[in-house]
């Protein structure tokens, strides 16, 4: 007891650190943190923004500010059906800057599913998944699959027309998903429709089981970037030396002014245009049309072309075969290579036009000249709407491949980056379609 009195009576005798002292403990720790994400030296040409377009890193930016924001919309929400919407209301009209905090929220879980996407569009142009990169790629797979759901169960909290709505037609997606559908739907609503217990689990979902496994995930994702060797580089001649440059601090001036300018534009655009709340959801009034969230409009513009059945399983493919992409594209020499080569990008080009003249053209002719059920009346609706039509498409994308192939003269990857542009811009489109051309009973009309 003595020697402790002794010992604090020391402590608090000991010369005091310097402010300039703690400043510069302060840095260490700081610098300490950045080494801990970051190697101490990089090669100057990964500092090249055209090189990563900082979309990992701007990805990151978000997922930090998005749950910091949902800590602090924590505190006021609550999670039943009498009182959400009223929480959420008083949180806009009578807490200092509720509305900013929602906006923020709102506008930063957006802007992470639209950059972790492009990530994975960067990542596969140039070829980031290639060298032993195979489980860092089916780590970020999941990582956009957890921002996918983290946006969907975050859509229903508010519980207004436009959550219930989104959420009912979400989840009536999710029951045409073969043998696991159901059973996903069935735990998430907790029942058969959208009501207090799927308010509740879509809630304890979103605010404990997604950002705990993202935060891990992501930790796991930056730290198999290092150990599979840094950021993918081009292939060097043998005794080609790369120049390298200290993370601190010229990698870190980069991170730092870029985070500052988002933030401040987040901060503005968030200020100006706030989250959306519509009238209190009410389930006896349906909108017309009563359409998903704007990242499932492509499959729900799908869904009115195929039996849901094909629906689903035409996504299911292109995912699964996306995720193989490692195992599928093995070459390894045109690792850090933009879309492989010159060719590449004149294919990719390709990818697109074909994209902007086939789905428009498809959509069309779907509407208003073909309709399968009709013209095979004798075949059920599951062959004629769901298996035909998969069988189609499937043979379509094989035809765009060989098509690449032959006319290009292009190799395996070359024409793999053609049939990925394809797929990419063709659900872009239809998620376009979905959003501004869809309207009362879904038909097709002009946005303006
Ligand atoms: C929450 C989502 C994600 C975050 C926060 C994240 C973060 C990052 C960061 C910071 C980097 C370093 C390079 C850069 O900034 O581009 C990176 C690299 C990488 N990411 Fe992601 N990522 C996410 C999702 C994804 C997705 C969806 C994929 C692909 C399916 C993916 C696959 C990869 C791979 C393979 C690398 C190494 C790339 C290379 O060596 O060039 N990540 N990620």
């Amino acid at each position: 007891m003595a020697e402790q009195a002794t010992s604090l009576k020391n402590r608090s005798l000991r010369p005091q650190p310097s402010p300039s002292d703690r400043r510069s403990r302060m840095k260490a720790v700081a610098n300490n943190l950045i080494l801990h994400l970051h190697p101490t030296q990089i090669p100057r040409p990964a500092l090249k923004l055209t090189y990563t377009w900082g979309l990992g890193g701007i990805s990151t930016l978000w997922a930090f500010i998005l749950i910091l924001s949902g800590i602090l919309l924590m505190f006021r929400y609550d999670a039943s059906v009498e009182r959400a919407y009223t929480s959420i209301q008083f949180l806009e009209t009578q807490i200092p800057f509720g509305s900013l905090l929602r906006s923020l929220h709102h506008w930063s879980g957006n802007l992470l599913l639209i950059t972790t996407f492009l990530h994975l569009m960067r990542v596969f142009y140039n070829g980031g998944f290639k060298k032993g990169r195979a489980t860092n790629w089916l780590i970020g797979i999941t990582l956009l699959l957890l921002v996918v759901t983290f946006n969907f169960t975050g859509y229903l909290l508010p519980w207004d027309q436009l959550a219930f709505w989104a959420v009912t037609v979400g989840t009536s997606l999710l029951n045409y998903i073969p043998i696991v559908g159901g059973v996903i739907s069935g735990f998430l609503l907790g029942g058969t429709e959208v009501g207090q217990n799927a308010l509740r689990n879509f809630y304890a979902i979103h605010v404990s089981l997604l950002p705990a496994t993202l935060i891990l995930l992501m930790a796991y994702h930056f730290w198999r970037i290092r150990k599979d060797g840094g950021i993918s580089q081009p292939e060097r001649a043998k005794g080609e030396k790369v120049e390298k440059l200290t993370t601190i601090p010229y990698l870190v001036q980069i991170e730092v002014t870029a985070a500052m300018l988002l933030i401040t534009t987040l901060f503005l655009w968030a200020a100006q245009v706030p989250a959306p709340l519509e009238a209190l959801a009410n389930p006896a009034h349906p909108p017309n049309p009563a359409k998903a969230a704007w990242y499932f409009m492509g499959l729900q513009e799908l869904l009115l072309h195929m039996h849901p059945l094909a629906a689903m399983l035409l996504p299911g493919i292109v995912l699964f075969a996306i995720a193989a992409l490692p195992y599928w594209d093995t070459r390894s020499s045109d690792i850090g290579i933009y879309f492989r080569s010159k060719k590449g990008l004149t294919i990719a080009i390709t990818g697109v036009v074909f994209s902007l003249i086939l789905v428009p053209l498809l959509v069309l002719v779907d509407e208003w000249w073909i309709d399968l059920p009709l013209m095979l009346p004798f075949l059920s609706t599951l062959i004629s709407n769901g298996l035909i039509p998969l069988l189609l498409s499937l043979g379509g994308l094989a035809i765009i491949y060989y098509f690449l192939r032959g006319i290009f003269s292009a190799t395996h990857s070359e024409a793999l980056v053609g049939l990925f542009t394809f797929v990419t811009f063709s659900l872009f489109i239809l998620t376009l379609i979905g959003v501004f051309f869809r309207g009362p009973n879904m038909a097709l009309v002009m946005p303006f």
